[in-house]
């Protein structure tokens, strides 16, 4: 069967504009952030405390986190990614209070995404989940990366995942996001993937699921993802993103197709979808592109 509900996770400011070349001002990226709140969206990854030299494009997520004060203030989660205590601390002084941790399945992009082992990343982010949940943070979300493929090591097996994933959990992560970051997977491995979740005694609410839709798959391994009990799903706004330490990686899922899918199946988002194609219109008019959503250029004319 499918949920009734699906919420949605939206990545677009984080995933999305990492990975644009365009330098996007703080004012436009707060009111992208407005925009995707005001059109139903209660999840919103608003930026990472990284190390502003690996990701430039979020370098100002100082500048960035308080201009959302007022939204935080509604209700609507501001999740941010912190890769260790010095991302947490930056992150906590500004009175973020929901992190992401993001692992990898394997060796080689956790070399390239975080300059450390799998072991060594791993033992960096036990203290932020830790510190975190003692700060009051209710959500800690894991991230496992290249959970089907991977640009230099090519089929990911499915125990390296669960291996990382479990260990997340173990460190006190509150929900795990299986990445397919270069958009490689088929919905036969993602089923394959979330029954051996399963097996390891992982229930399908604490999974999310985060697909790259590189070769047109993403939608229908979601369908596959939601029938297995998951009812979490990242996308992007518009199709914003990729990942600038991952060769072939394009964009994220387009939350708009993902909600054209999820309406015309009867579930409820919460999300209203002609104000999102709106958004999504207006964002790619900044970045100077038309945005790579099918259901945006169909809905909006371009
Ligand atoms: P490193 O060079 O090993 O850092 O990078 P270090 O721990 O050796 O520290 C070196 C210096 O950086 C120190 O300064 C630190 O203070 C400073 P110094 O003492 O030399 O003056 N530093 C920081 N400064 C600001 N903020 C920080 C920070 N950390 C250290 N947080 C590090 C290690 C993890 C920092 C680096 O590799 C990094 O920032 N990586 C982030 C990469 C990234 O953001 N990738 C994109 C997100 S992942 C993704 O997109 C996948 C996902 O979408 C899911 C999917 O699709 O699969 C989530
Ligand atoms: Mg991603």
């Amino acid at each position: 069967g499918l949920p009734a509900r699906v919420r949605i996770y939206e990545v677009g400011p984080r995933d999305g504009l990492q990975n644009e070349a365009a330098a996007v001002p703080v004012r436009v990226k707060a009111e992208f952030i407005r925009r995707l709140a005001g059109a139903g969206l209660t999840t919103v990854e608003a930026t990472s405390f990284v190390h502003p030299r690996w990701v430039p494009q979020l370098a100002d997520a100082e500048q960035l986190y308080p201009e959302l004060a007022p939204l935080a203030a509604s209700g609507v989660r501001l999740p941010v990614l912190v890769p260790n205590e010095r991302g947490l601390d930056r992150a906590l002084a500004l009175g973020a209070r929901e992190f992401a941790v993001f692992a990898s399945a394997t060796e080689s992009f956790a070399r390239a995404n975080l300059n450390r082992t799998v072991a060594q990343s791993l033992a960096m982010f036990a203290p932020v989940i830790r510190t975190a949940a003692e700060a009051g943070a209710t959500r800690v979300r894991g991230y496992v990366s290249m959970c089907f493929g991977d640009p230099w090591e090519g089929p990911v097996a499915t125990a390296d995942v669960v291996r990382v994933g479990v260990r997340l959990l173990e460190l006190g992560c509150t929900e795990l996001s299986l990445g397919d970051t270069i958009g490689v997977a088929t919905p036969g491995q993602v089923a394959a993937l979330l029954d051996a979740f399963g097996r390891a005694g992982v229930a399908p609410g604490r999974l999310a699921v985060h697909f790259h839709d590189t070769y047109g798959q993403a939608l229908a391994n979601t369908l596959t993802a939601l029938r297995h009990g998951v009812t979490t799903v990242d996308a992007s706004a518009g199709g914003l993103g990729g990942c600038p330490f991952a060769r072939s990686a394009t964009g994220n899922l387009a939350t708009e197709d993902l909600l054209w899918m999820l309406h015309g199946l009867g579930i409820e988002t919460g999300v209203e979808l002609s104000a999102l194609a709106a958004t999504s219109r207006w964002m790619a008019g900044q970045l100077g592109r038309p945005s790579p959503s099918r259901t945006v250029r169909a809905l909006t004319g371009d």
